[in-house]
């Protein structure tokens, strides 16, 4: 206990010292979000990076998204606590290939996930997150749309549009492997709850849920609802929002499994001694920047209503 007051002391000190703030993501470790300055899903922690006026964000998620943050802000000094905490997903598409499916589709738009790396992101016409795919492919004038990587989100898109959907086979391991019979068995245990989905899970799921949105949207789906019960299925640090934001109100894991690595990598230390060493410095290469730059920029020009 101790440890974590003298810990979360020196981050405050250094935070004021190098005039920083902490972004943590929805699925951050509760210590981790407990100590944030601002905590949300990618849309809003994309926003935030922008709209802050600071000289270093410490960036408490996977690296796509300090890395969404360091190509929106090059005044900005981003630093990732831990290197190795990944989005395998962001890793499922590589530029030769996605080269190769643009070659064959000429007249589509290309639209990607933020969960790619700015390589991908540089590729690509115009980015999106969980909380405005459907807005997104819709602001586009062309009927045909390369979606990357995601193919649960492509296909909960493709249901929700006229558009013609070209998908890719990436996915989330965490969302990928929750499957009807675990919303079935938490519904069981739990008759009187709501399902509410991420879309990165799979269609059977998502025909399960009452709500299907990104992280924010089941923070506000929640505090907004009359109801009282919620089976959630996406990554478990949610949780941790979910109960502290609605003490009144009962949450519950649709599965013990749903945990992603990369999101619980960083903790108290390495957020401290991110601050005092300058550690991980994520910078990404001017040209690569630029046209990633335009994809994110295309994206967060996109009013939608949350
Ligand atoms: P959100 O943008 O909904 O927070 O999702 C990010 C993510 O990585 C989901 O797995
Ligand atoms: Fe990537 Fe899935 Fe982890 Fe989100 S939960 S960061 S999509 S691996």
């Amino acid at each position: 206990m101790l440890y974590t007051q003298e810990l979360t002391e020196r981050i405050n000190e250094l935070k004021k010292e190098r005039n920083a703030v902490i972004l943590a993501h929805n699925y951050e470790r509760a210590e981790i979000q407990d100590i944030a300055d601002f905590i949300g899903d990618s849309l809003e922690l994309s926003q935030k990076a922008v709209e802050l006026d600071v000289d270093i964000i410490v960036f408490c998620g996977v690296n796509f998204m300090a890395e969404s943050a360091a190509v929106l802000c090059p005044e900005k000094t981003v630093l990732l606590p831990e290197l190795d905490a990944r989005c395998p997903m962001a890793d499922m598409v590589k530029p030769d290939s996605l080269l190769y499916l643009k070659k064959q589709h000429p007249d589509a738009a290309v639209v990607c996930y933020v969960n790619t790396t700015a390589e991908i992101k540089a590729e690509c016409d115009i980015c999106c997150t969980s909380a405005n795919a459907i807005e997104i492919v819709n602001s586009l004038d062309q009927e045909k749309i390369i979606f990357i990587p995601d193919k649960n989100l492509s296909e909960y898109v493709a249901r929700n549009t006229d558009k013609k959907i070209i998908p890719w086979e990436g996915y989330c391991p965490t969302h990928n492997q929750i499957l009807p019979i675990d919303v079935q068995r938490a519904k069981n245990l739990h008759p009187m709850a709501q399902v509410l989905a991420h879309p990165e899970c799979r269609y059977e799921v998502l025909d399960m849920a009452d709500k299907i949105c990104s992280t924010t949207g089941m923070v506000n789906y929640a505090r907004t609802s009359r109801c009282n019960e919620f089976i959630i299925a996406t990554e478990s640090g949610l949780m941790h929002r979910l109960q502290k934001e609605n003490p009144q109100k009962k949450f519950y894991e649709v599965s013990p499994y749903t945990i992603c690595p990369g999101m619980k990598m960083i903790d108290l230390k390495a957020v401290a001694d991110s601050l005092e060493h300058m550690r991980y410095v994520i910078e990404v290469p001017g040209d690569i920047r630029v046209k990633a730059k335009n994809a994110l920029d295309r994206m967060l020009a996109v009013k939608i209503k949350r």
